[in-house]
């Protein structure tokens, strides 16, 4: 089986922070949220992975992921001139796949557990698409299948009227047939060429969609609030290490993994979940956590952060509460009670409530 990864698109609703490279690589835990996605592919025994990339900060991916040999996979890329749809874009997979079956993941979806099992079960069945489905709270928001006697008897994407609340999430299992139905397809609403169109019409041509629940974790990270909760997520599955250095006096409880020549004052907390990349210096009176990640080389001193991400390179030092917040790399916040020509800069798009 071959991978293909979805790195395009704008992420317009995640700007400011995507004004600069794309949604994929914004961290979850430390770590670009598309790595999850090849960690996973990975896991199912796949080693040829394509990466459809396209718009702001292509170079970005393809400088981080290379030709894959970090991260033990073989790594190719195509470029998307515009986000046409998720159709359009594999699509564009077309030789890549050659006669294989082959495993998509858009890649701004996460999930916790492995699904090698669905994937090796995939390959020897007969079926022509698998589509990996989970209840969601808010299904006019996703592409939505509609199930009868434990058959799919229907695809729509997001629908006014969801007839279930069974998302499908932006995890396939394909087959070659299905480029035969893309040369069919029309723009829908969205003027996009929709995977879920052309599961439909897969569907109504009598082929196989099976499907498989996600009972545990699944996250499109599309939203802030999104990508703040799977974080939190994960963190809570991470096993604990420290590879840095304490004063006597500071607390360490729970989940929190500790990066290499990162260090913590005496006079601070860590609560667990939580993540603190190497070369961090947790300065004086800081309570960080929980669900917090603290990207390398960041410097903290007197804050109290909650539910947040703060991203590389960052400097804090205010008495500021800091609550489900994300810092973009190199941001700084400082408290200079002694200048009076302070600037602020706020990037477009930056949302403050104070
Ligand atoms: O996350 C699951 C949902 O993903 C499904 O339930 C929907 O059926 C499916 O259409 C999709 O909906 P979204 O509206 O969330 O898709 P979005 O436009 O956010 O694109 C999903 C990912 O694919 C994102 O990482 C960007 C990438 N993409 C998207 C388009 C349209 C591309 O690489 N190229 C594209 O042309």
């Amino acid at each position: 089986m071959k991978g293909i990864i979805l790195h395009g698109g704008h992420g317009t609703r995640l700007r400011p922070l995507t004004h600069t490279g794309p949604k994929q690589l914004l961290p979850i835990a430390n770590k670009p949220m598309s790595e999850y996605c090849v960690d996973a592919i990975r896991d199912c025994g796949i080693s040829d992975i394509a990466i459809i990339v396209g718009g702001i900060g292509s170079n970005k991916v393809k400088e981080y992921y290379g030709n894959g040999s970090k991260f033990n996979v073989n790594i190719s890329y195509i470029e998307q001139d515009e986000p046409k749809g998720i159709a359009h874009a594999i699509n564009l997979c077309k030789s890549f796949v050659g006669t294989e079956k082959f495993l998509v993941f858009l890649g701004d979806n996460i999930i916790q557990k492995s699904i090698s099992g669905i994937s090796e079960k995939f390959e020897s069945s007969n079926d022509d698409a698998l589509v990996l489905l989970c209840e969601v709270p808010n299904p006019e928001r996703f592409g939505i299948a509609d199930v009868k006697d434990n058959k799919i008897t229907k695809i729509i994407e997001k629908p006014k009227n969801p007839p279930t609340n069974l998302a499908v999430t932006g995890i396939y299992f394909l087959t070659t047939k299905i480029f035969d139905v893309f040369s069919r397809l029309k723009p829908s609403w969205r003027n996009e060429l929709e995977i879920t169109d052309a599961l439909q019409m897969l569907l109504e041509e009598n082929n196989i969609v099976n499907f498989e629940m996600i009972t545990d974790y699944w996250k499109d990270t599309g939203t802030p609030d999104d990508i703040i909760h799977a974080n939190g997520e994960v963190l809570k599955n991470m096993q604990s290490y420290f590879l840095g250095t304490k004063q006597d006096g500071s607390e360490l409880l729970g989940n929190t993994m500790i990066g290499t020549d990162s260090s913590i004052s005496g006079t601070s907390k860590i609560l667990g979940p939580c993540i603190i990349g190497k070369d961090c210096t947790i300065g004086e009176n800081c309570t960080i956590g929980p669900n917090v990640s603290i990207g390398d080389n960041s410097k903290l001193t007197n804050c109290n952060i909650q539910n947040s991400i703060i991203m590389e390179n960052c400097i804090i030092d205010s008495n500021l509460k800091i609550r489900n917040s994300i810092l973009a790399s190199n941001s700084s916040i400082r408290l200079d009670a002694e200048n009076d020509e302070k600037i602020l800069l706020l990037g477009e798009g930056t949302k403050i409530l104070l």
